[in-house]
């Protein structure tokens, strides 16, 4: 089955008003790679008047709350964002299971609050350097996904991003054996937990340091459908080749 290939960026907490234009940049950008599905998940605060200027890429959201609305001060449901302007919606970042103590049952129920609202997943997994270090990155990672996994998972709105913790903003990427592996992996398990067909359709996005100069190797591996990228996201001059890296 063949994947459009998915390149998302994720500012995290970067991003005024004043970067608007590199959003409209990305955007032209995206337009010239049409077999490509580009997209910017951005500070919340930035949605609305990103989506107006984004194009063809889509703006998504970097978390959303699993309840549908009440007494959670700070937080943002998927209706909310929906509504904002936002198509699609990050959930279980690492940074989010580390900083904010999410486990992988709030990451399944922020998925089917997104689901719900029509917006569509990215669920994120990756392991820690001491993981990595024992030998136990796979067995983790399979096992994360078996807990994160939404009920109903399908390929038409939900998608995999494999971010080792130890990768992301690091400058330090797995070897392009270890991200094959996982991806393997990754696509075996999800054959065996919501079934081969499934599998076939979903994007895993590979996340952690890509850049301009190894996108394109990173994006030749079999298994990999595109990438989720932070620092090399933020401008047109960065983003860009790793766009075109992927068309
Ligand atoms: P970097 O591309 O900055 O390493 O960040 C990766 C990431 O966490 C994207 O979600």
């Amino acid at each position: 089955m063949s994947r459009r290939m998915l390149v998302v960026g994720n500012w995290k907490m970067n991003g005024l008003r004043a970067q608007l234009a590199d959003v409209e940049a990305i955007g032209a950008v995206a337009a010239e790679h049409p077999a490509v599905e580009v997209g910017l998940c951005l500070p919340a605060t930035l949605i609305t008047a990103a989506a107006d200027k984004a194009g063809v890429a889509f703006i998504g959201a970097q978390d959303c709350h699993q309840k549908a609305n009440g007494a959670h001060t700070g937080c943002l449901s998927a209706a909310m964002l929906k509504e904002a302007g936002a198509t699609q919606v990050i959930v279980g970042h690492s940074e989010r299971r580390t900083d904010q103590h999410e486990s992988s049952a709030d990451v399944a129920a922020k998925a089917l609050a997104a689901k719900a609202e029509g917006l569509q997943v990215i669920l994120c997994l990756g392991e820690s350097l001491e993981t990595r270090d024992a030998g136990e990155a796979l067995p983790f990672v399979l096992n994360q996904l078996a807990e994160s996994l939404p009920q109903g998972a399908a390929a038409d709105w939900l998608s995999i991003a494999y971010e080792p913790i130890w990768a992301i903003g690091t400058g330090r990427i797995p070897t392009m054996e270890q991200i094959a592996e996982m991806h393997g992996g990754i696509r075996g398990k999800l054959a065996e937990l919501a079934g081969a067909e499934v599998a076939a359709g979903m994007r895993v996005l590979y996340g952690g340091s890509v850049n301009a100069e190894n996108a394109a190797e990173i994006f030749a591996l079999e298994d990999v459908d595109g990438g989720l990228v932070g620092g090399a996201s933020l401008t047109a001059a960065k983003f860009g080749p790793v766009i075109a890296a992927a068309s």
